[in-house]
């Protein structure tokens, strides 16, 4: 071996850090970000972490999914703290039981792991609201993310403080395990305020994070929208991503500071209604070895996602798209606590990367096994129309958070006079699904998801009584759309012979989340059917984990022994619950379903695997068919031709009012490929800055993924750089491939800028473009 390369060895050795386990050396420690490296007690160290989240894990399975994560190879547990989960009303804080964090914490340290912290206030997550709690909501003009709301940032206080009393103890500098805290999450993503940041960064110094080293997460493509001082920055990017570009700038601008990766994203969660998520195992193991070959730190997220139990699974937005109740993310762990190939591969690679004397533990018996029971008749019923509470009344409707309830639904009833003739009801917001009776008769739905906001109404010679049962799923996590409010927004329209009634006088009904759990519900064993819980005993001689399997019901909820399991929704992909054992006892076990409108099947039956079936709706898809945008008579606004390396690509445009706009692919960097693919598109107004697209609708797409990958048009605006839109990989068409997207109103647009996908693939990188705005929509003609 010549000089050099020892020399590269032993550097590379001493960069790897010094093992030192949290539980050798107990006592006070040090842990900071040294000048191209984290120190521990003054020496290199290297961070190999694995997320978990506490909520998602039931508390008896937390140590075994811990040691799981160390039998991976990893040293540190990075955790969020969920506001919500413990402020679930206002000025009551709960730390106890299944929310006690600091026991988590200490269970970290009992096997030898260091700690990362990240309490927000605000985590992202997939989680309802992003961690915020939904209370906050009852103040009319809300902002959140800022230091100008003196409601948002009172409550986050008080809610840091109490952090602090669970957590500051275990700081590693005061003999705990606690190394990093984060300040806020992902900031970049949302804004460039730096005095905000700098507010929220003195808040967690000051209720007691006093000397552990603090941190910052962003993207490669917006941490310097914003400086800090005093907090380390970190980069979060996906499975596959090219290691060397994601850091460039960053180490251009930071020359000497540590490089980690604080959320290496080893899957994707899913969505209800769009395809199962996925990410290879050797694209995820490509770019963690690279890191482990640059001596970079990372996190894994997630490690093991768990289940986001309840309602607490949040939504992504635009388009409104909430997340399902698995949070398995396709992470080495999956739900069921399980290492999958993903975690052996990681493993394996580890142990080419262990310090001196280091050595990677067995990996621990499973706490539980998987088993499946007999399936299940639910014979009894208890219908919503028969079990309502005492009504709130007002003029207009009323969203759930100024009637003072967090989840579940609300029932809005009116008699409107006859029409005589069939007419339209317009709801201008139902948030999130909507369920319209009359005389309590079923005659449709309105699903936020694909925007619907009208329904026929039969024709009715009497006055009738208009029921309409609005059922949430979870509040948008992501992006401007946090401001996420519950039950009807805005009016509620009677489109009659022409006139426009707005419908007055409503009686709301709450139906909170957990009523099935309260008791209460008057069951009758019957054959009835249509919105409300379906109750049965199921006896149980061997406990352990199962699926239930909701294959046939519709959607809604599943209790066990008052446990909540989460949404349930036919649409897929998901069409089973985790149920861990730990719900469950020796002897009679309640379940409870409830279902907006369970017809015939009222069996569910158990499995020790999950059942992933999609029902593809036609909102997957954006072509017409036989139909082609006809650009013949409009002259493009722009033309342009990617580079071919990676980053934003900005061109200007005269500045003119538009609806409509149209990118138009010519070809492939790749003259021999077919594909296209395209991670972002933002479209500049006349202030310079990106357009919202809150409004936005894709109106056509000439061809997308949506079957082996969650693919489509309107991933070209939902904020997530690292999820792309693609063309169809199985059914291949030749260029041009054309996106055509409504804006939702007149904009005054001076420009648009694109990001080409950022992984390492360069598949489908488009070279060549046409834009195109109208006023109109565009025409269509046939192929
Ligand atoms: C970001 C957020 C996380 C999570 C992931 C996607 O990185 O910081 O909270 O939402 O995206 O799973």
């Amino acid at each position: 071996m010549n000089l050099k390369k020892t020399v590269t060895l032993l550097l590379v050795n001493i960069f790897l850090c010094i093992q030192v386990s949290a539980q050798q050396a107990a006592g006070a420690q040090d842990f900071r970000a040294g000048k191209g490296h984290f120190e521990l007690n003054g020496k290199p160290f290297l961070i190999r972490a694995a997320e978990l989240h506490y909520p998602r894990i039931p508390k008896k399975y937390w140590e075994e999914r811990i040691q799981l994560c160390k039998a991976m190879g990893m040293n540190t547990i990075c955790i969020y703290i969920f506001w919500n989960l413990h402020e679930q009303k206002e000025n009551q804080y709960d730390f106890t039981g299944q929310n006690d964090v600091a026991e988590f914490v200490r269970l970290v340290q009992k096997n030898g792991m260091f700690c990362i912290v990240r309490p927000g206030p605000y985590v992202c997550a997939e989680w309802d609201m992003g961690g915020l709690p939904w209370w906050l909501l009852k103040k009319k003009d809300l902002q959140v993310r800022t230091g100008k709301d003196a409601v948002y940032m009172s409550g986050l206080k008080k809610y840091m403080k109490k952090v602090g009393e669970q957590l500051a103890p275990l700081q590693i500098q005061h003999g705990g395990n606690i190394i990093m805290v984060q300040v806020e999450n992902e900031y970049g993503t949302w804004g460039d305020d730096s005095q905000y940041m700098a507010a929220v960064r003195d808040v967690v110094r000051s209720s007691g994070f006093d000397k552990v080293q603090l941190f910052r997460c962003d993207w490669s493509s917006n941490f310097d929208r914003y400086q800090l001082p005093g907090v380390a920055g970190t980069l979060n990017f996906g499975a596959g991503s090219n290691i060397d570009e994601q850091f460039k700038k960053f180490r251009q601008v930071n020359p000497d500071a540590p490089l980690m990766c604080s959320e290496y994203w080893t899957g994707w969660f899913d969505q209800w209604g769009r395809p199962h998520e996925t990410r290879g195992v050797d694209t995820f193991i490509g770019s963690l070895k690279d890191m482990m070959d640059r001596g970079i730190s990372f996190s894994l997220y997630m490690a093991h996602g768990g289940t986001s139990f309840g309602q607490w699974a949040g939504a992504n937005a635009p388009p409104y798209a909430p997340t399902v109740t698995s949070y398995d993310y396709d992470a080495p762990i999956d739900e069921t606590g399980k290492p999958t190939d993903k975690f052996f591969a990681i493993r394996n690679l580890l142990k080419n990367y262990l310090n001196p004397g280091e050595s990677i533990p067995e990996i621990p018996k499973p706490v539980s096994e998987m088993v499946a029971f007999q399936d299940l008749n639910l014979k009894n019923f208890a219908s919503v129309f028969d079990n309502l509470p005492k009504p709130a009344t007002d003029e207009d409707p009323v969203t759930m958070e100024f009637l003072n309830q967090g989840w579940g639904s609300i029932l809005y009833r009116k008699t409107i006079p006859a029409t005589g003739k069939k007419s339209v009801l317009h709801i201008e917001d139902a948030h999130d699904y909507a369920l319209v009776f009359l005389d309590k008769k079923y005659i449709g739905k309105l699903d936020r998801r694909l925007n619907e906001k009208n329904i026929e109404l039969p024709s009715f010679s009497k006055p009738v009584q208009l029921d309409i049962l609005v059922e949430t799923t979870g509040r948008v996590n992501y992006g401007q759309a946090i401001i996420d409010r519950k039950g009807i927004n805005g009016n509620v329209i009677l489109e009659n012979n022409g006139k426009k009634d707005i419908l007055k006088n409503w009686k709301m009904y709450a139906l909170p989340v957990n009523l099935a759990a309260e008791n209460g519900l008057k069951y009758k064993n019957s054959q009835a059917s249509g919105p409300g819980w379906y109750q049965a005993h199921i006896n149980i001689n061997r406990i352990g984990d199962t699926f239930m399997n909701l294959t046939g019901w519709t959607k809604g909820m599943v209790w066990v022994n008052g446990h909540n399991l989460g949404h349930y929704w036919n649409i897929g992909p998901t069409q089973t619950l985790f149920l861990p054992g730990t719900f469950l006892k020796e002897g009679s076990n309640e379940i409870v379903v409830y279902d907006v409108m369970a017809k015939d099947n009222r069996t569910i039956s158990f499995t020790e695997k999950p059942v992933y079936e999609i029902i593809a709706d036609s909102s997957l898809l954006h072509n017409r068919g036989g139909e082609q945008p006809d650009f013949r008579n409009v002259q493009p606004v722009a033309t342009g031709s990617f580079t071919g390396e990676p980053g934003w690509k900005s061109t200007s445009v005269k500045p003119q009012n538009t609806r409509y706009i149209a990118l138009v692919a010519l070809n492939a960097q790749d003259s021999k490929d077919t594909s296209a693919s395209l991670a972002e598109l933002e479209v500049t107004g006349e202030d310079g800055k990106a357009v919202d697209p809150q409004k936005w609708k894709v109106v056509y797409a000439d061809s997308e993924e949506v079957i082996t990958a969650n693919n489509s048009a309107d991933k070209l605006f939902d904020h997530q750089e690292s999820v792309i839109w693609q063309t169809s990989l199985s059914k291949q068409t030749p260029y041009p491939h054309t996106v055509i997207i409504d804006l939702g109103e007149e904009v005054k647009i001076s420009g648009i800028r694109l990001l080409p996908r950022i992984d390492k693939s360069r598949k489908g990188m488009i070279r060549d473009f046409k834009f195109y705005i109208s006023r109109k929509p565009f025409t269509f003609s046939k192929k």
